[in-house]
């Protein structure tokens, strides 16, 4: 064969998704949709693309994401806009500018599709990524929490999911964060020369982003920090308290993890991750949190909030292999000749609008080939249209899966693929 060269190839951390990988993609959003909306979620699409400060407001100017990660480009009106990297603060624009506020208590929405981060890309993390999002705005009450727990661990349930564990904390709220910050930032105070680098940046810019820090000395000076559940006000423990009485009673396994805080800024009270520990150093599947201040500080009224997003690549790394579809679905037409041919696509035309799924040799193969290539392709059904059958006026129809032959009259055949179709033997539906 000849040697192919591109001239032009992909970004890295931007993979292509083929046709053979895009069937397991399809299964995981059917089965999301469905459950989505068996939990009262509905879709929203936002532009792939925003105003630059939506993403520095809502996510936090000292966060990675807007330091470090963003596609940020100045479009051909001056304007910066960007990429967007996350889901949430472009839901809550939507909310806000078509105020969906207005039209009940509890908004619940949900998204899938590309987001963009310029990261280093390794297994599990990329620059174009996927995420299956959700949000539940106006209502704050941790029943909302435990209901979207409840969820996502009946999605990964579902999906078959091997071995996650649902870690959680509460991060408190604008009462008793400035709380917990002043007694860790005291704490901190004598150690500085022994945080790494970044954390000495963040100390002075995001100080709550030390307590996930991975570096190991790090790790071991906040092994010893105060918590931020031990600073939780009254109103923050009580929600806390009960959001776990739910999960109890919801029989939801969890852990509470008191070093997690997250990436984005706009966090309040409960914060959560879905990890597999199977999947090595990218191991959050999922992420999510309350957010009770971010639709205010976006310009909106006091409204409380809640969120996940779930990483789909991450997601489908977590599911097991599948072996080829075992289907046997569809007609296969094989004709020799010009003649037989005509017949044969006006055959696969016919079939194809009445949902089956049809096809027929355009290569000039021989039949032997085109029987090889029907049976490789699993259709449940070949179509034999040559000399003879053409002459006697009838096709050959074989079923591939049960290796059985007989004679049909012409004009019978679309009619007898269609009554099979019917019984569920021969439907369109195949990735
Ligand atoms: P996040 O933790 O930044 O949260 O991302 C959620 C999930 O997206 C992660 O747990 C991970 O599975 C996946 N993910 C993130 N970055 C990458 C990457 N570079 N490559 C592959 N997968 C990645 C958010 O984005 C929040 N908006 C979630 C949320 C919604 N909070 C409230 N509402």
């Amino acid at each position: 064969m000849r040697k192919v060269r591109p001239v032009i190839r992909g970004v890295r951390g931007a993979p292509d998704i083929l046709p053979a990988q895009v069937g397991r993609w399809q299964r995981v959003e059917v089965e999301t949709r469905r459950i989505l909306k068996n939990y009262g979620y509905q879709e929203i699409r936002t532009p792939v693309f925003e105003r630059t400060e939506l993403f520095v407001r809502g996510i936090g100017g000292g966060t990675d994401i807007v330091e470090k990660q963003m596609y940020s480009f100045e479009d051909r009106g001056h304007e910066s806009l960007t990429l967007r990297p996350e889901g949430t603060a472009p839901v809550i624009r939507a909310y806000l500018e078509h105020r969906l506020f207005t039209k009940g208590d509890l908004c619940k929405v949900y998204y899938i599709g590309p987001m963009f981060r310029h990261e280093r890309p390794q297994a599990g993390r990329f620059r174009q990524f996927h995420q299956i999002g959700a949000e539940a705005l106006g209502v704050g009450d941790p029943a909302v929490d435990a209901e979207m727990l409840d969820l996502l661990s009946h999605l990964f349930a579902t999906l078959g999911v091997d071995g996650w564990q649902l870690h959680l904390n509460s991060i408190g709220d604008d009462a008793c964060r400035p709380v917990f910050l002043d007694r860790f930032t005291r704490y901190m105070a004598g150690k500085v020369e022994r945080l790494c680098p970044d954390c000495r940046v963040r100390l002075k810019r995001n100080p709550l982003r030390i307590l996930d820090c991975k570096v190991e000395g790090c790790r071991r000076i906040v092994a010893r920090a105060p918590s931020p559940l031990e600073s939780l006000c009254e109103d923050c423990e009580v929600h806390f308290r009960r959001l776990q009485e739910l999960l109890q009673l919801l029989k939801i396994d969890y852990s509470v993890n008191e070093r997690l805080v997250r990436g984005l800024d706009y966090y309040t009270r409960t914060t959560f991750e879905f990890v597999n520990p199977g999947l090595g150093a990218q191991n959050a599947i999922a992420g999510g949190g309350r957010y009770d201040l971010l639709v205010g500080e976006m310009g909106g009224p006091p409204t409380p909030g809640i969120g996940f997003a779930i990483g789909v690549e991450r997601l489908l790394l977590s599911l097991p292999r599948e072996g080829p579809s075992e289907e046997w679905v569809g007609v296969f037409a094989a004709t020799l000749g010009k003649e037989a041919f005509e017949l044969g696509l006006r055959i696969v035309q016919d079939l194809r609008r009445q949902g089956l799924r049809a096809t027929l040799d355009m290569e000039g193969r021989s039949l032997k080939s085109q029987m090889r290539l029907a049976h490789k392709e699993r259709y449940r059904y070949t179509l034999i249209l040559g000399d003879e059958e053409l002459k006697a006026g009838v096709a050959t129809m074989k079923d591939m899966a049960q290796g059985v032959q007989e004679r049909v009259p012409l004009q019978e055949v679309v009619h007898r693929l269609v009554r099979h179709e019917s019984r569920g033997k021969a439907q369109a539906g195949r990735d």
